[in-house]
């Protein structure tokens, strides 16, 4: 039976437990984070923000550092090539956001970013891993932290760019075990995790990949050694899930899932709060996108999926949720 102590530290930052929501684009507004955090989530972290668009002003870029009152702690994740473009970007984070935090991406696979030498990119020379974070750590006094991948085509680098990242001075590390090479497909490198956990010591490790169950963040903790355990698509589908976490590593007792007219009402909730946050022709367009997460391996609800889909006002959701109650 694992008991942890519910909270670590991030630097100077109390994360009251030991589960962190993982920054998922177009998914981790401060409507799911909100929705996550009150689910019990330590640490929120929001959708990956361009560096270059914080600087350009970009107007959509500027909204969606918006913070709620309810989601602390919370990060910001960056992802940008360049290390005074980050640094800058890093500043304006700090002196005009409520970010608790700030956190480098080193870890997106798609074209798009990579393309222009961010996300994954990094993976591939540690040196400049050291160089980025000290450069972005030398203009900040929140704490900075970095979440990457095992590697770029392969993990040998694995514990080089994790120690790169823990000399030059992060508070945190997160990895997800799997490589950049590998997309979302296969399954979550633990053994890597496992000698990466063992090789961090100054600072919290958070090991993400595959959790969906209490299980599975049990073993990322018992087996890998993890500090504290990051829920991405496990999350999207069911947010609860770091109560299960939390009330597990706290009494040692599983919670049983919940029955899925509770997940219905965690549903529509989301739609509300994308509502106030986007206004109805947005968030209904977005929903349509993460409904099928909330309904998935609900029999007879094929049907409703595909509805959903075509949807373009809230009323119609509610009334097709209503026919699945
Ligand atoms: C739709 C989607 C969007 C994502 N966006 C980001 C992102 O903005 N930044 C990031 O570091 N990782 C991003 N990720 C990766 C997740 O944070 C996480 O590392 C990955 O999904 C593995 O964890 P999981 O198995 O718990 O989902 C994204 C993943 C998904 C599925």
């Amino acid at each position: 039976m694992t008991k942890l102590n519910s909270s670590f530290m991030i630097g100077d930052v109390e994360i009251p437990h030991r589960t962190v929501l993982a920054p998922m684009a177009g998914i981790t507004n401060s409507a799911f984070r909100t929705i996550a955090k009150e689910f019990g989530a330590g640490l929120v972290v929001m959708e990956m923000i361009s560096d270059k668009g914080i600087q350009y002003n970009n107007e959509k870029t500027l909204h969606m550092l918006h913070i709620d009152d309810g989601e602390h702690p919370v990060s910001i994740q960056l992802f940008g090539s360049d290390g005074d473009s980050l640094a800058r970007a890093a500043e304006f984070i700090q002196e005009n956001t409520k970010a608790d935090l700030v956190d480098i991406n080193m870890g997106c696979p798609v074209n798009k970013v990579v393309k222009n030498e961010a996300g994954a990119m990094w993976l591939k020379d540690p040196e400049k891993i050291y160089s980025v974070v000290k450069t972005v750590k030398s203009v900040l006094d929140i704490p900075l932290t970095v979440k990457m991948r095992t590697g770029w085509a392969d993990a040998s680098l694995a514990v080089e760019n994790a120690l790169a990242a823990e000399s030059a001075g992060v508070a945190a590390l997160a990895m997800h075990g799997r490589t950049r090479q590998q997309m979302y497909t296969g399954t979550c490198d633990h053994e890597t995790l496992a000698t990466v956990a063992k090789a961090i010591t100054k600072v919290p490790f958070i090991a993400n990949g595959d959790i969906r169950t209490v299980q599975d963040a049990k073993f990322m903790i018992e087996k890998v050694g993890a500090d504290a355990v990051m829920v991405g698509r496990g999350a999207r589908s069911n947010p609860y899930i770091f109560t299960q976490i939390n009330h597990f590593f706290e009494t040692g007792k599983m919670l049983p899932d919940l029955p899925f007219e509770k997940m219905l009402d965690i549903a529509e909730d989301h739609l509300t709060r994308l509502t106030d946050l986007k206004g109805e022709t947005i968030a209904v367009r977005e929903f349509r996108g993460l409904a099928p997460h909330y309904l998935r391996g609900t029999s007879g609800a094929a049907k409703i999926r595909g509805a959903v889909s075509r949807a373009e006002t809230v009323a119609e959701v509610q009334e097709l949720f209503a026919q699945l109650r």
